[in-house]
């Protein structure tokens, strides 16, 4: 089964930059992917668009084998972990 899909993913920002042009690749269940690229190859903005952080201007993302899941419900079933932690050292986690 299909944890991820994603479609026919392009993104470009206000500024005219083309971030992602069709981008397409799915991850079954219990698979684990490394997702590689250059800097500036189109990482951050398609796991922002995939963590329904910002929009994609076209291409589809079908999240658990589940059409219908609100926004909600897919932020609910989704951990992130980003590449740089932000944490305040003198307040307790
Ligand atoms: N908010 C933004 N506005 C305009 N261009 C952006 C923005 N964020 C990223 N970009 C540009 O989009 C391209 C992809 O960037 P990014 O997704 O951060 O790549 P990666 O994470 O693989 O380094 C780069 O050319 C980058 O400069
Ligand atoms: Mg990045």
């Amino acid at each position: 089964m299909d944890i991820l899909k994603v479609e026919h993913l392009s993104k470009t920002y206000e500024d005219g930059t083309k971030a992602l042009e069709n981008l397409n690749f799915s991850v079954k269940k219990g698979e684990i992917l490394g997702f590689l690229g250059p800097n500036g190859a189109g990482k951050s903005t398609a796991i922002s668009i995939i963590s329904t952080l910002i929009k994609a201007n076209t291409g589809s993302i079908t999240y658990f084998n589940n059409t219908k899941l609100s926004t909600k419900q897919i932020k609910k079933n989704m951990g992130i972990v980003p590449q740089d932690i932000a944490l305040y050292e003198d307040i307790s986690a």
